[in-house]
């Protein structure tokens, strides 16, 4: 292997946060990653997971024993009702499978295997990914050896979806083809489908027989409502389709390195779609044992309390609208600073565009050049983590871009 392995480049993102963490700049300012900060541009621990994670440490029966293959089953049921609702039909039904994975990224890397061994095998399959989306789904399905394209999605123009490109591509592309879906926050844009076009788009995916999968790791974390970011993943599973989910708690309850989640699978409604989902269920088992053998415990048991803990559901809910209603706050008051100060363009799109991330239309060239003059570090397609402003730097930040759309 010595002399056939070739240097890989550095990821961007991660590259970008060793960046910031080098600066000595006492300006500098981390609008990078997309991981919640506090008002003082540290971490947050949401308070809800700290009374869990006390609980949990208290626990006389507390051990480090392997979970099952498929995770832990009150984390997995209690994950399933959130993201499918309470009175779903296929829970109801017991259509819909679920396995804990290692976060959303190890949910989509499952569902991407699973489908890459199972979905129309010997068939040319395409997975269609939305134009801009989050980097990594390139090489999830990559790695599979599952070819992608893309659909356009986000329109330079308007700073607002491209829905007659989106549905163009879809009409046209082959038949059967996997979609990926944000479920809400698109990343790295912050533009969502309306729900009136999450309709239309489900139309168009059925009539050309595609199968969706959704990427949902802002349920909560968008709207501060967690029934309203799960409104298309709903709507698609009411209207019958089959369908998989991977499921983040990354952003939502703060579990950033903790790696919880799950991966779900949703067969369509038929006379024999219990028995579909669970030799699905069979065959997702053995990939699980083979790739990572059992799912992470720690942070699945704290997400695990807290959502089948009534009181502590209800604190999450409030921890979750402290986040999202922050990050509003902060889409204001940056949107308020740019317009006081007269910076060319229109920035509507701030406060239009909603979740962690905002696409400010900023250029490559100036985001280096903001990186080098300011200190403000965002990735290079110009989007910028909401959650890394504050009442204190947005002024820098909006003057700084000011000086930036000026130069
Ligand atoms: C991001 O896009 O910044 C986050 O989803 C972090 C990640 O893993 O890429």
């Amino acid at each position: 292997t010595a002399d056939v392995v070739p240097q890989a480049p550095e990821d961007p993102l991660f590259g970008l946060m060793t960046a910031f963490r080098k600066d000595e700049s006492a300006n500098k300012v981390d609008l990078g990653i997309g991981a919640y900060r506090d008002d003082n541009a540290k971490p947050w621990i949401l308070p809800v997971v700290q009374k869990a994670d006390d609980l949990i440490r208290k626990d006389p029966n507390l051990n480090h024993e392997y979970l099952p293959i498929t995770g832990l089953a009150e984390f997995r049921e209690a994950s399933q009702k959130l993201v499918l609702g309470g009175d779903s039909p296929a829970v109801k039904e017991k259509r819909a499978h679920t396995l804990q994975a290692v976060s959303g990224t190890g949910a989509l890397h499952l569902g991407a295997l699973f489908l890459a061994k199972f979905y129309k095998p010997n068939t040319k399959r395409t997975v269609y990914l939305s134009d801009p989306t989050w980097p990594n789904h390139f090489q999830i399905f990559n790695n599979v050896g599952l070819p992608y394209k893309s659909y356009p999605y986000f329109s330079k123009k308007t700073k607002a979806l491209d829905f007659d490109g989106y549905i163009d591509t879809l009409q046209n592309a082959d038949e059967g083809s996997i979609v990926v879906l944000h479920a809400c926050a698109h990343n790295p844009t912050g533009v969502d489908p309306t729900q009136g076009q999450w309709k239309k788009i489900a139309d168009v995916i059925r009539a050309k027989k595609h199968f969706p999968f959704f990427d949902t790791a802002y349920q909560g974390f968008a709207s501060g409502d967690l029934t309203r970011d799960a409104w298309a993943i709903r709507y698609f599973v009411e209207q019958g389709f089959e369908l998989c989910i991977a499921q983040s708690y990354a952003k939502n309850f703060g579990l950033y390195g903790e790696r919880a989640g799950c991966f779900h699978f949703v067969a369509a409604p038929s006379s024999d779609a219990e028995s579909t989902a669970t030799r699905v269920a069979s065959q997702l088992a053995i990939l699980q044992r083979s790739e990572i053998s059992n799912p992470p415990a720690y942070g699945a048991r704290i997400a695990s309390l807290i959502l089948n803990t009534p009181e502590l559901f209800a604190q999450w809910e409030e921890d979750l609208r402290t986040m999202s209603g922050r990050i509003i706050e902060m889409r204001k008051a940056l949107r308020r600073k740019l317009e006081e100060l007269g910076t060319p363009g229109t920035w509507n799109h701030i406060t239009d565009q909603i979740g962690m991330f905002s696409f400010t239309g900023l250029t490559e060239q100036q985001v280096l050049k903001l990186r080098e003059d300011s200190h403000i570090y965002m990735t290079k397609n110009g989007r910028i983590s909401m959650a890394g402003l504050n009442t204190k730097n947005v002024g820098y930040v909006a003057k700084a871009f000011d000086k930036a759309v000026r130069d």
